[in-house]
């Protein structure tokens, strides 16, 4: 039997990806290798949205190189957002990758594999962007799992490589999403996370009469389905609709990502964001109120062109104010064909790392104080595993998707919802009790 190494760089959509391109190798009698070293095939999934992820790619297929000058037979393919960018230039640029293929290319990725195992050197990035249809398929056994309801960005944030290598907003049709659900359901999955760049446009090239929330509404009726999530919110599109299904539908848990960005109002325009500081701050206040037990995460950017000191203390001041209780920063990285490329990158480096270092220090006391409440409280929690040292430790996520580590004499197992009381808070996990075990721990 074969074997495949898959290495994945980037967001979910490209662990999605993964995971896809895995079932189709499976198809074809290839197992995945945990080490390149002894697989046949090795795939690397890219990501363009910054210049160090991008930077990787080329030290990762130098490592590959090796493999296959002791193995010529050894396939080395480049999928996800740096295929779709440079495209035949990776074949030139690098003579023993056999295959990039980008991020439609997917859909054909088993044409691809027969014509790479007949000695074929192949680039696939044609993208038609007219719709997508994704069949079910089978992924490694989880109590959670992504499900793509659309693809594609029509924003055009100035700094965003997105719109670009992922191509234009397409929805998924409703049927289809439904049915992957219920696949999933039956092969044991208890938790869905939708998934898109913008999931709130979801249904705008749609023929048939929908939108998110309504989408939100009839997969609540999915019998099975414990808990809903889904990322990524964009702050202009995320409406009051979308805010009560989050209040009225119990399945959907109670963690919401809106990118805020910057904090200046300046700042926003020049990322071509369309929104302003207070639009937003009003709709995370209505969601606050309406969600009780809200987890807020954000991403932001700092040193973008044109950030004076002012710029960022209102991005400081922004997080202060709302309260994440996690959040993604990250030092501006131009990118090309973007129009925030064209700005002068005014923001010295170092400056860009002191601005960061500060935004996730005033980050972190905000976190630390948010996490100091789930203390003595119950959290729901959903079993993703057991600990490998200690078999009466278990692991899993509360409904804000915060690890829970937790003590359980009752033997669990993943997929099973229990509810654990907190003892402890750390940044990266929390740590308690199974509620039902806690008399027996007492005496
Ligand atoms: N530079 C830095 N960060 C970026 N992001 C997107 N493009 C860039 C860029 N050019 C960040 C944004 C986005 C997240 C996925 O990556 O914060 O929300
Ligand atoms: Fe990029 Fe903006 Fe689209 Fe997000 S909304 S993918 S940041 S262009």
């Amino acid at each position: 039997m074969g074997k495949v190494y898959l290495k994945t760089f980037g967001c979910q959509m490209n662990e999605y990806d993964s995971q896809r391109i895995l079932s189709v190798f499976r198809n074809y009698g290839f197992i995945p290798s945990e080490i390149p070293e002894t697989a046949d095939f090795a795939m690397l999934n890219t990501c363009s949205v910054r210049e160090k992820p991008q930077h990787k790619v080329s030290s990762e297929i130098g490592r590959l190189k090796k493999i296959k000058l002791k193995n010529p037979e050894f396939k080395i393919g480049v999928c996800g957002c740096v295929a779709q960018q440079e495209g035949e230039n990776i074949l030139s640029d690098f003579p023993y990758v056999d295959f990039v293929i980008g991020t439609e290319a997917v859909n054909r990725l088993d044409v691809i594999i027969d014509a790479v195992l007949n000695g074929e050197r192949v680039a696939d990035v044609e993208m038609k962007s007219e719709n997508i249809s994704i069949p079910a398929f089978r992924r490694e056994a989880s109590p959670s799992a992504y499900v793509t309801i659309m693809k594609g960005c029509n924003n055009y944030c100035s700094y965003c490589i997105v719109p670009y290598v992922r191509g234009s907003e397409v929805s998924r049709k409703s049927t289809e999403i439904i049915d992957e659900i219920k696949f999933l359901i039956d092969s044991g999955v208890k938790e869905v996370t939708l998934l898109g760049q913008n999931v709130n446009s979801y249904g705008k090239n749609l023929d048939e009469n929908i939108n998110f929330p309504k989408l939100l509404y009839m997969i609540d009726k999915i019998e099975g389905l414990k808990r809903l999530r889904f990322v990524t919110s964009h702050p202009k599109d995320f409406s009051r609709e979308v805010i009560f299904a989050m209040r009225d539908i119990d399945k959907i848990c109670e963690f919401l990502h809106l990118p805020l960005q910057s904090g200046s109002d300046r700042i926003l325009r020049n990322m071509n964001r369309k929104y302003d500081y207070i639009s937003y701050a009003e709709k995370i206040s209505l969601a606050k109120e309406e969600i009780p037990g809200l987890s807020l995460s954000s991403d932001f950017i700092v040193g973008f062109p044109g950030e004076t000191e002012k710029d960022f203390e209102d991005t400081i001041s922004a997080i202060k104010e709302i309260e994440y209780e996690s959040l993604f920063a990250f030092k501006y990285s131009p990118r090309p064909g973007t129009k925030a490329e064209k700005l002068d990158d005014t923001v010295d480096d170092k400056v860009k790392s002191e601005r960061l270092e500060k935004l996730l220090n005033v980050q972190s006391a905000v976190t630390d104080k948010l996490l100091n409440n789930y203390i003595d409280k119950d959290a729901e929690v959903l079993i993703e595993g057991k600990s490998k040292k200690d078999e009466k430790i278990y692991s899993g996520r509360n409904r804000q998707n915060r690890i829970v580590n937790f003590e359980s004499d009752k033997a669990l197992s993943p997929g099973d919802i229990v509810n654990v009381r907190i003892t402890d808070a750390k940044r990266n996990s929390l740590f308690g009790v199974n509620k039902e075990c806690m008399t027996t721990l007492k005496n």
